[in-house]
């Protein structure tokens, strides 16, 4: 496969998985450099919403998977966040340190801008606000731009929120109390969300240990919070004697060694794609831990950066992103009936809410 844009939707192939995508449309500027995905995965609940990831893909294959399991994730990341939106992300191909431009950036917007709205688009992996801010000149359908702009600004303010929220319905489902007090949490990656998560923990009363690779995330946190313990890696962290694990770095942190090393009862954390393989999702079941499913726990974020398309209101946007807490305990509940583990709880509640709710389109309005 050498060119993702002689590519129709079908060829994905096996990297689709099993989603079935509305819209699959490949944007292409030579002279600004711009090559560019955007996935649709569904528009049950209102048009998709889902960041913009600029990345320098190994191939273009790599990228149209991404953008299609991506834009999958949206849709069940929106349904349980109660938003009236479906599932979208995009792509664009590329080094955003060497090839990001104001005319790239316009280029894309203009693309984003022809799908009339069914597609609404954000920050993510390599964009910033400022770049949403550029992307606006061309197009009505963007979010997370700078509050300066009337934007939501750094999402993390809120995904953190959400994801304390989901930790202490975890903590009331697990212990009884919905309180981190006393516990132990362990925090892998103290970047925008971690090390926002650790303020909302010392604030509950909890003692945190944390891990980063980089030396100047560490720093920052500890400048601010110095009674935080600090160990190397994540193989110590993970191997800690924590109540509740919290990564907040990569995807794929719950792979099959780190399950077994797990000492935590809880993981709970702000990463997108936690789990590394199905069927991990089990294994943590099993091990009697309670794993709360991560798109839940951080769709903070994407509350916080939803709101601006009716004009941003950070307290309406807080008041949502608090009903992660209820909405945590939900699934814990359905699992415990259910007799499945969490994640296939929530995957169950998010496609009903898009099959109930999306139905009612149906209904005939009259002229
Ligand atoms: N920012 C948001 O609003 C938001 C919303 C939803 C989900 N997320 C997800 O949360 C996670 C963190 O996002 P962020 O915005 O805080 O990113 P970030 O880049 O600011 O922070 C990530 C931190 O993890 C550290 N890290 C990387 N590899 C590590 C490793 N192996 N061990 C320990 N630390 C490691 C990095 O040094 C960095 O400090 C990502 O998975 C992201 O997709 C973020």
């Amino acid at each position: 496969m050498t060119d993702v844009f002689g590519l129709s939707h079908k060829d994905a192939g096996p990297a689709t998985g099993q989603a079935r995508h509305e819209q699959v449309v490949f944007c292409s500027d030579e002279r600004s450099g711009l090559h560019a995905i955007i996935a649709i995965h569904n528009t049950a609940l209102g048009p998709g919403l889902g960041g913009t990831r600029f990345y320098p893909y190994e191939s273009e294959q790599a990228a149209l998977a991404d953008v299609l399991n991506l834009s999958r994730a949206m849709a069940y990341k929106n349904a349980l966040a109660g938003l009236d939106l479906g599932g979208g992300k995009a792509v664009i191909i590329g080094d955003p340190a060497k090839d990001k431009s104001e005319a790239l950036l316009r280029a894309y917007g203009r693309f984003v801008q022809s799908l009339g709205g069914r597609y609404y688009t954000a920050c993510d992996v390599g964009t910033y606000s400022e770049d949403m801010d550029i992307v606006a000149r061309e197009c009505s359908y963007v979010t997370g731009r700078t509050l300066a702009n009337g934007g939501a600004g750094d999402s993390s303010i809120l995904t953190a929120l959400g994801v304390f929220q989901g930790m202490r319905a975890a903590a009331e489902h697990t212990y009884g109390t919905p309180t981190l007090r006393g516990r132990r949490v362990g925090v892998e990656g103290v970047g925008k969300v971690g090390h926002r998560l650790v303020g909302h923990l010392i604030e509950d009363g909890a003692e945190v240990v944390v891990c980063d690779v980089s030396e100047r995330a560490v720093e920052r946190l500890r400048r601010i919070h110095p009674q935080v313990e600090v160990v190397a890696d994540r193989l110590e962290l993970t191997a800690a004697d924590v109540d509740v694990y919290a990564p907040c770095a990569l995807g794929g942190a719950l792979d099959d060694e780190t399950v077994a090393r797990l000492r935590a009862t809880i993981v709970c954390g702000g990463a997108n794609n936690q789990l590394g393989h199905p069927g991990v999702e089990k294994q943590l079941a099993d091990r009697g831990i309670l794993y709360a499913p991560d798109y839940v726990v951080n769709s903070g974020g994407v509350i916080q950066v939803a709101d601006e398309i009716g004009g941003f209101n950070m307290e309406r946007a807080q008041a949502k992103a608090l009903q992660i807490y209820d909405t945590t305990l939900k699934i814990f509940s359905s699992a415990a009936e259910d007799g499945v583990p969490p994640a296939v709880a929530a995957d169950r509640l998010a496609e009903r809410r898009m099959s109930e709710v999306g139905r009612i389109r149906g209904i005939w309005l009259g002229h």
